[in-house]
């Protein structure tokens, strides 16, 4: 386990503290654009597929100088290295954490012979798929959930221009019936193919909607389970008890939300096919190579997530909200949610010591510009201030020139409506033709008045094309890293979920016997009514 300190027992953290009461709290983007008319360039940041422009947060370069200098007393780089290298950096469960791996070319990085062999194997099965006139094949239904499911489910989407016009996707997660039942009635056992997602091949919600679908497809004439049924695991054993003879495999040094880039990708490739899923990976490998080779100053994951400390550690900011203009990209905030969240939502270090500081902020938003109508109300003139990340792509792939133009023209105008804001006096000279007439100017002024000053990023794809997304996906995971790095946390364990899963064990038989011995008062009560 690393020696490297944690970030609130440095020099630089210190510094960061006074800095952030003699400027930071105060900071103003409109008089820092005022005072540098070359704050665009200076934080402007190209990397690989992205540009990213940083100029509109609460940034100066004396806070980024503080920052780096963070960033080198926790040695994020000899961290990092040690990701790369596969030390086991995820020390609760002795694993190393290698996701990195999975995208890295024949030949170069650890375990490529054993990656490369299931993926050669994998892409090769994808084409024989994906001649439907052979296969017979119309729809994939992948069963998984989280990190087995929010990718495909993200990326698949995002990639619509890519995917095989001749194949539907679905995707099964919740063991909520409502979830798999309509899926399963637009199906027919000898036109569809069930991918059973999942790491460990345990979790109660895949398993009992992936025994459904083998109940369904038996029982609606389904005769072929080996060509039908196909599992993505690492526990090979019990997919083959349950009957699947296709199984792709990939390794426990592999985190189920980082997993994509792994057998759990096999609905992406099916849907882009082989050539558009190594140019997934070429991406995400694109970025990996930035993140391990180009100068903290200039490396874009280390920058957002120093950026991420400066704001939840220094500036107190408890949420960020993604803000894709991109409909393709409109499950981005939940796959966000679980990398993140489940990611650095931890509250102890790597020692096991309670941490004084905040880690993981809320990641939520939904795709612009369909949350400008509804909660970017709060994001201009709540109470809070929440950074907000823009994720803008230049050309679209729709032929719809004016549609695309209104959508980066709002992106822009929100990014820009959030710093510039509106001030009371303006506000003043405006007409408000709604306004009760009983209502005196200023008051009504007051009402339309923006505070601004609210930080916002945007990252930029020329298009989003499978590298571009690989690169985008890349670029996420290891600014999470960065920020997890510096709070000295485990980012690859989730033992967070595990309590709620033995309780749920628990309460099953319950539900059945109507047992309520032992039970807290509020549970027992709830417990007597679903079962009356
Ligand atoms: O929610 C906990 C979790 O372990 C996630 O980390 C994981 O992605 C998900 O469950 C699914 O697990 P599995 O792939 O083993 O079914």
């Amino acid at each position: 386990m690393t020696t490297a300190p944690r970030c609130d027992r440095t020099t630089a953290w210190a510094a960061l503290k006074g800095h952030y009461e003699a400027h930071g709290r105060d900071f103003d983007l409109r008089e820092a654009f005022a005072r540098d008319p070359g704050r665009f360039a200076a934080f402007g940041v190209e990397a690989p597929e992205v540009f990213a422009d940083l100029s509109k947060n609460h940034l100066d370069l004396a806070t980024l100088k503080l920052l780096l200098e963070l960033a080198q007393e926790c040695r994020l780089a000899e961290r990092r290295d040690a990701m790369f290298a596969g030390a086991p950096i995820n020390h609760t469960e002795g694993r190393a954490v290698l996701h990195t791996a999975l995208r890295a070319p024949q030949g170069r990085g650890p375990h490529s012979a054993e990656v490369h062999e299931v993926l050669d194997r994998m892409l090769t099965y994808v084409e024989e798929v994906r001649d439907t006139a052979r296969s017979g094949i119309r729809h994939v239904v992948n069963i998984g959930i989280g990190g087995s499911d929010l990718g495909p489910q993200m990326v698949v989407p995002a990639l619509d221009a890519f995917v095989h016009p001749g194949l539907n996707f679905h995707f099964v997660s919740n063991v909520d019936g409502h979830d798999i039942t309509p899926v399963l009635r637009k199906l027919k056992p000898e036109e569809t193919l069930f991918i059973i997602a999942s790491k460990t091949f345990t979790t109660q919600e895949t398993m009992a909607n992936a025994h459904v679908a083998k109940a369904w497809f038996l029982q609606h004439g389904g005769a072929d389970t080996a060509k039908h049924f196909v599992a993505t695991t690492t526990n090979v054993e019990a997919a083959a008890e349950f009957g699947i003879a296709t199984t792709f495999g990939f390794w426990d040094w592999v985190g189920g939300r980082y997993s994509l880039w792994s057998a759990i990708g096999l609905p992406i490739a099916l849907a882009i096919g082989a050539d558009n899923f190594r140019a997934l990976l070429a991406g995400a490998h694109a970025m990996d190579r930035h993140f391990a080779e180009a100068p903290l100053e200039r490396n874009l994951p280390a920058l957002l997530g120093l950026l991420d400390v400066w704001y939840r550690n220094f500036h107190h900011y408890t949420s960020r909200s993604i803000a894709p203009y991109h409909q393709g990209l409109r499950r981005l905030p939940a796959y966000l949610q679980q990398l993140e969240m489940e990611s650095n939502g931890k509250c102890v270090d790597l020692d096991g010591e309670r941490l004084p500081f905040g880690t993981s902020p809320v990641v939520w938003g939904e795709p612009g510009t369909n949350g400008q109508h509804a909660y970017f109300q709060m994001l201009h003139q709540g109470t809070d201030v929440i950074p907000v990340e823009f994720v803008l792509v230049k050309r679209p792939t729709h032929p719809h020139a004016d549609l695309h133009a209104k959508l980066l023209a709002n992106g822009l105008a929100q990014a820009q409506a959030l710093m510039l804001g509106k001030t009371t006096e303006q506000a003043r000279g405006e007409k408000a033709p709604t306004a009760s007439s009983e209502l005196d100017a200023q008051t009504v002024a007051r009402h339309r008045t923006f505070p601004g000053n609210r930080p916002s990023t945007t990252l930029l794809l020329e298009q989003l094309t499978p590298r571009s997304l690989g690169a985008l996906i890349s670029l996420y995971e290891h600014r999470v890293f960065t920020s997890g790095a510096l709070w000295r946390i485990n980012s690859f364990d989730q033992w967070g979920v595990e309590l709620g899963k033995a309780l749920c064990n628990d309460l099953l038989p319950r539900l059945g016997s109507g047992e309520l011995g032992g039970l807290d008062g509020s549970t027992a009560g709830l417990l007597r009514r679903l079962t009356a």
